[in-house]
């Protein structure tokens, strides 16, 4: 008996046929890889199955693929650990190998990476844009003004954060996260002249920075750390807070909203948000200004849903108590806005939590100093 299972989707576009499943047995120790694996029924049972590969080694980012529904580089992937997640997953033995989502399919594992990656990779500009005459020699850039932008520029342009978007899957023309993250990796280089165009750009596109919904997915998938969302936020946050940029997908009034209304109730209030969004942050401004009023406007049939489904109460909408502690809050605010320069809070820490004896140490370590 093999010793694992491989259930691969087949798919020839030049038989006529659909998609399909095949089992395929592989021998070969639990330490070895899924696309071992691949390569071994390959060469064994059917020289027919397409898969694209290279380095086998994580670094040439050719061979991303969904293995039990997450998208993940075959070769970094390891046979034993994904059966032990078929099981925990799915409750089946066998590894569930199937190409990527949000890219056409050319043939069984291998999709089109020009289609969607790199035509995405090209809307951004993939090149500095450096201002005036060049010097005569090298650019000299600051060691430390490099360091910021080393985590964007340790993509490998797998394409698999492109695959597990869900922004993407619902908005296929979203500029998508390995394209922002490769964004970023201009913006934040200091030796690049057109900052505030390349953000303005991507700001005021309908698909571009507000169209990222937090879910996490690409940071979770990205084999190298990334975290493509981390540089879309500090993407957003150059555009609103560095340049003012008031685009018209009201990104900028949505953050302002949100800092607005925590600052003043210290939680949300939901029925205001919307309006302040339209509003640049105000909620006088959403009723005076026209463009604002044809947003609410054009708005009006979802909150009369909400209302008629219960989901938002008339009283709710508009009373909304502050926290008993609010002044805290404002605290905090004039703590963070009486600092010179802005403070980089970096809300998506990604690890593991303190043992007790580690949070006791470093309580002990914190009351020392
Ligand atoms: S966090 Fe944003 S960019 Fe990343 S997968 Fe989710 S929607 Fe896409
Ligand atoms: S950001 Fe990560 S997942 Fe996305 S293409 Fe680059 S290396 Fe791959
Ligand atoms: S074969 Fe190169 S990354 Fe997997």
């Amino acid at each position: 008996m093999a010793d694992y299972t491989l259930k691969l989707r087949r798919f020839d576009p030049e038989s006529g046929k659909a998609a399909y499943w095949e089992d395929f047995g592989v021998d070969l120790p639990p330490e070895r890889s899924v696309l071992d694996g691949i390569l071994q029924a390959r060469s064994r049972d059917d020289g027919s199955i397409a898969i694209r590969c290279s380095c086998q080694a994580a670094i040439c980012g050719s061979c991303a693929v969904r293995i039990n529904g997450k998208t993940a580089l075959a070769c970094n992937t390891k046979l034993g650990e994904a059966q032990d997640m078929a099981r925990s997953r799915r409750g089946r033995e066998e590894i569930t190998v199937e190409p990527m989502g949000n890219f056409p399919v050319l043939k069984d594992l291998v999709v089109d990476m020009d289609a969607v990656h790199w035509k995405k990779v090209q809307r951004v500009v993939p090149w500095l844009l450096p201002e005036g005459d060049p010097p005569e020699r090298e650019y000299i850039v600051p060691a430390e003004a490099m360091i910021d932008i080393t985590q964007s520029m340790a993509c490998i342009q797998c394409g698999a954060c492109v695959g597990a978007c869900l922004s993407l899957e619902a908005d296929p023309e979203f500029i998508g996260p390995a394209a922002l993250a490769k964004a970023y990796r201009f913006i934040g280089d200091p030796r690049d002249g057109q900052h505030e165009e390349r953000l303005k750009d991507l700001a005021e596109d309908p698909h571009g920075l507000y169209d990222c919904t937090h879910c996490f997915a690409c940071v979770e998938v990205c084999p190298k750390d990334v975290a493509p969302m981390n540089q879309i936020m500090r993407l957003r946050r150059m555009a609103t807070s560095d340049y003012e940029i008031k685009d018209k997908n009201s990104g900028y009034g949505h953050e302002k909203a949100f800092v607005n209304l925590i600052e003043k109730y210290g939680t949300l209030h939901e029925s205001q948000l919307l309006p302040r969004s339209y509003g640049q942050g105000s909620l006088i401004r959403s009723q005076v200004d026209p463009s604002s009023l044809k947003q609410l406007t054009a708005s009006l049939p979802t909150v009369i849903g909400g209302l008629k489904s219960g989901k938002v109460s008339p009283v709710k909408a508009l009373i909304h108590h502050k926290l008993p502690d609010q002044k805290q809050i404002r605290r905090i605010f004039h703590e963070i806005e009486s600092e010179d320069e802005r403070l980089e809070l970096n809300l998506y820490i990604v690890g593991e939590e303190a043992t007790e004896e580690e949070g006791a140490m470093a309580e002990g370590k914190g009351s020392e100093t």
